[in-house]
């Protein structure tokens, strides 16, 4: 079996800094696919099978993408309403993800400081993310700590190549088992 899967997702690449510097970092971290949704599916016509099959050969999923309206561009959505399908990824006889471990990696233009109470943003980075993590849940995986990065539009040269350093860094404790889940697996 493999071993991370990650699912990258940026509807504007060409005009991307911080993500193109994290899936650079994830394509040269050992045990690390990139799975890039917005390239491989410019149509959003997903081929359900595929998906389906990667994920089956890989122990654990990263959702890679900018925080869109506190969530995930488009086509992580399709992605997910089409992919976890039920007696597949829940429900009777569904199995496939039992056991493995889903994460998220975001970059985020808000401060860390906004995602608070008392924060323009309100809630924090984990509470947004409820649906995934949910999900997660349902499908029996784990949810592992989510790598955030926030302010991403003020990150100054050197502050990016070392974000970079500890995404691939944080992708290898997933790799290793070594990440602190958010939620264990059943
Ligand atoms: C449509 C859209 C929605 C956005 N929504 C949020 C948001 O909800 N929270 C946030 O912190 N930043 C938000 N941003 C800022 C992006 O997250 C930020 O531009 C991105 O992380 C920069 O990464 P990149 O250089 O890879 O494009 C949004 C940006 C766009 C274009």
């Amino acid at each position: 079996m493999g071993q991370v899967l990650v699912i990258f997702a940026h509807p504007a690449f060409q005009r991307s800094r911080v993500n193109r510097a994290l899936v650079a970092a994830a394509r040269r971290t050992e045990g690390v696919t990139v799975h890039d949704l917005y390239e491989t599916y410019p149509d959003f016509l997903i081929d359900v099978r595929d998906e389906q099959v990667l994920l089956e050969n890989h122990h654990s999923v990263v959702f890679q993408h900018p925080f869109f309206w506190y969530s995930s561009p488009a086509l992580v959505k399709e992605w997910l309403d089409l992919v976890l399908q039920y007696r597949w990824a829940y429900g009777e006889g569904g199995t496939a993800l039992r056991g493995k471990i889903m994460a998220q990696a975001i970059s985020a233009g808000g401060p860390e400081d906004a995602y608070h109470r008392g924060g323009y943003n309100h809630f924090s980075v984990r509470e947004l993310l409820a649906p995934f993590e949910q999900t997660a849940r349902l499908c029996g995986m784990g949810y592992a700590e989510a790598f955030t990065v926030h302010a991403s539009n003020q990150l100054d040269d050197p502050s990016l190549a070392d974000v970079a350093h500890r995404y691939s860094a944080w992708l290898g404790s997933l790799r290793d088992g070594t990440l602190p889940l958010w939620l264990p697996p059943p």
